[in-house]
């Protein structure tokens, strides 16, 4: 069993879990995930590592209520206990030994997983530069964590209630358009933004790394669900990724894959609010 030790609640859709889990604590980078399970009845789901503290013996979750499974997890306790917790699983991020300057862009709850590649870069040496964009000021998250680990903070919001107004394409464009240099950017959110990304940063052929979320089941490269192509190559996001370089990615295919379960999800969720099952 593994226990919460800390609950944050971010806003109505964004749960914060800090959980005692030494062996990952010790081995975990970032980039890396976990597979977590209630119970031993409940589905494995796989989350992304936002945090950990080698000496605590934890990791930190920060997850959005998407499902029954998530939303049964947001539902626990400090003290409370989880079934299982399997990781750490995947390839940790690698960028190249001499890059001197990383943009780091967070999209959403994928600032999550945007804020540890940020926060290891930065204890490197690294010069980091953050993007981070949310739809509006009330689900903003981690704004004073990323500002301790970055070079230059840029928040912005789609609605302008907090930050610069527009998507953090805009923010990253106007950079690359005033000179900015880069060695390499780390797009991690929804998957409209990361490939909208790819987007900007392709005409400068700028290494863009892209963290993908396809579904998962086993986590180990043995079910085939996380299929996703990669140049032109079938590839399994939990053993060969989650990292890839995002010019080479066929997000359309990701999308559609990613959508295969959408309805049987959200009716299953409108059932448990209901309680009709
Ligand atoms: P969201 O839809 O609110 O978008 C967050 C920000 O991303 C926006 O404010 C904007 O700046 C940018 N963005 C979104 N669409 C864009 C577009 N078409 N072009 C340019 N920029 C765009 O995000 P959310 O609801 O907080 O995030 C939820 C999504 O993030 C889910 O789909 C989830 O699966 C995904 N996610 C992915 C990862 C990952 O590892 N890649 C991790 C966590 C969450
Ligand atoms: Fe089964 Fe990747 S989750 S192969």
């Amino acid at each position: 069993m593994f226990q919460i030790v800390e609950r944050k609640q971010w806003n109505e859709a964004v749960v914060q879990m800090k959980l005692q889990a030494p062996l990952i604590a010790k081995k975990v980078l970032p980039g890396q995930f976990i597979i977590f399970r209630l119970d031993e009845f409940a589905e494995r789901v796989p989350l992304t590592v936002a945090d950990y503290d080698r000496e605590a013996g934890t990791i930190t979750l920060i997850f959005q209520i998407v499902g029954n499974s998530t939303r049964r997890f947001a539902a626990l306790q400090a003290g409370d206990s989880i079934q299982d917790l399997v990781g750490p699983l995947g390839k940790a991020t690698e960028i190249p030994d001499d890059a001197k300057s990383v943009c780091v862009i967070g999209g959403g709850v994928g600032c999550a997983i945007a804020y540890p590649q940020a926060k290891y870069l930065h204890e490197k040496g690294i010069s980091v530069d953050t993007i981070a964009g949310f739809r509006n000021k009330d689900i903003v998250i981690l704004e004073d964590e990323f500002c301790a680990c970055s070079d230059n903070f840029y928040l912005c919001t789609d609605d302008g209630s907090y930050g610069t107004k527009g998507f953090v394409t805009n923010v990253l464009q106007e950079m690359l358009d005033q000179g900015k240099h880069y060695d390499v950017v780390i797009a991690i959110g929804p998957v409209p933004m990361m490939k909208f990304v790819c987007q900007v940063t392709k005409p400068y052929e700028l290494l863009t790394l892209v963290s993908l979320n396809p579904i998962m089941v086993d986590g180990t490269g043995m079910c085939g669900g996380c299929r996703v192509t990669v140049g032109g190559e079938i590839r399994y996001a939990c053993v060969d990724g989650p990292d890839f370089d995002g010019h080479q990615v066929d997000f359309e295919e990701l999308m559609h894959r990613n959508s295969t379960y959408r309805d049987q999800e959200q009716h299953e969720c409108r059932l448990k609010k209901v309680g009709e099952v």
